[in-house]
């Protein structure tokens, strides 16, 4: 085989919490992981003659703004992988369709990297297993793991630790895509930043690198039961994201976008990783395809999706 294509599932944070700062700088995480039926596409080909070429294109071919060479996070992807089986092709062209919004909270970078990992085990005969794959997987970025397996999952750690939940039952999101967004870096810094600014107005010592007091956090117990009831309501009651109000401060439009998708019939909206798509959940496809028509026009971007 020469030749493969992959899709890239992007994925949404149906919760997210951040428990502490961990010594490496980086924080740890709990969150509940849906992919959804927005993706990109990767087709990796193995050619005869170098060099080794990535292209990226929307899907009228327009080239996007992404690094068109090692600077991806999917070519990194290409050389570990590569370097981890000991062989390295003369030629190999990446292509990539963008679908999936960039600066969304989506993933869609570590989707593409992800997708890049199992096409060439694909192209190589399965030469490496899955725990290497995902080893390979964490070298490369937090959310990446997660995203060679999708589904709907628990990710703990950096994002590493991975234990499969219940599948949502059939339904609908409506993403909105608004025009800012906000480095990760930046936002987690914030999120530090308004804890400890909160632990020193009550006198507390501050939760290292924990969400401040007063900030809602999601009920982990509570989404695993709305999962193995396959109650919608309750999963979207239970939506939540301890970044949403860091976000909010500095962009009120989100808390403008999640009242819109709440007018629409949304069970329960919310930011995505941090940021900037907020997301409404609707009991069916047609549901959301039905608010989206109201949605068009206010500003962001829209797109309707499905849990993969
Ligand atoms: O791992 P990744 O490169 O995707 O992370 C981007 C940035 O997000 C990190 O440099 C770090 O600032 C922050 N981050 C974090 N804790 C995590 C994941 C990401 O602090 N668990």
């Amino acid at each position: 085989m020469q030749f493969v294509t992959e899709q890239a599932p992007g994925k949404l944070n149906l919760a997210l919490d951040v428990l502490s700062k961990r010594p490496d700088g980086y924080h740890e995480m709990r969150m509940l992981m849906q992919t959804v039926s927005l993706c990109d596409t990767v087709s990796l080909r193995l050619v005869p003659t170098g060099p080794w070429q990535l292209t990226c294109c929307d899907e009228a071919g327009r080239p996007g703004r992404l690094p068109q060479g090692p600077e991806n996070l999917a070519y990194r992807a290409a050389e570990l992988f590569c370097r981890a089986i000991g062989h390295f092709p003369e030629g190999l062209s990446i292509e990539i369709t963008k679908r999936i919004p960039m600066q969304a909270g989506m993933a869609g970078g570590s989707a593409d990297a992800a997708a890049v990992l199992r096409g060439l085990n694909r192209l190589y005969d399965g030469k490496l297993s899955q725990d290497k794959l995902l080893d390979l997987a964490a070298q490369l970025g937090s959310d990446v793991p997660y995203c060679v397996l999708g589904g709907t999952m628990l990710a703990e750690g950096r994002g590493e630790i991975l234990t499969p939940w219940p599948r949502l039952p059939s339904c609908g999101f409506v993403l909105c895509k608004p025009a800012f967004s906000c480095p990760t870096g930046a936002l987690f810094a914030a999120l530090d930043e308004a804890a400890r600014g909160a632990a020193a107005r009550s006198g507390l010592a501050a939760a290292d690198g924990a969400a401040a007091p007063g900030v809602r956090r999601p009920d982990f117990a509570a989404l695993r039961g709305a999962l193995d009831g396959g109650d919608l309501a309750a999963l979207g009651r239970g939506l939540c994201n301890v970044f949403g109000p860091v976000l909010a401060q500095r962009h009120p439009e989100v808390l403008a976008l999640q009242e819109a998708l709440l007018e629409t019939g949304a069970l329960g909206a919310q930011l995505t990783g941090t940021g900037s798509v907020v997301f409404g959940l609707y009991p069916t496809f047609d549901a959301a395809r039905a608010a989206a028509a109201q949605l068009r026009g206010n500003g962001a971007n829209i797109f309707v999706a499905a849990p993969v």
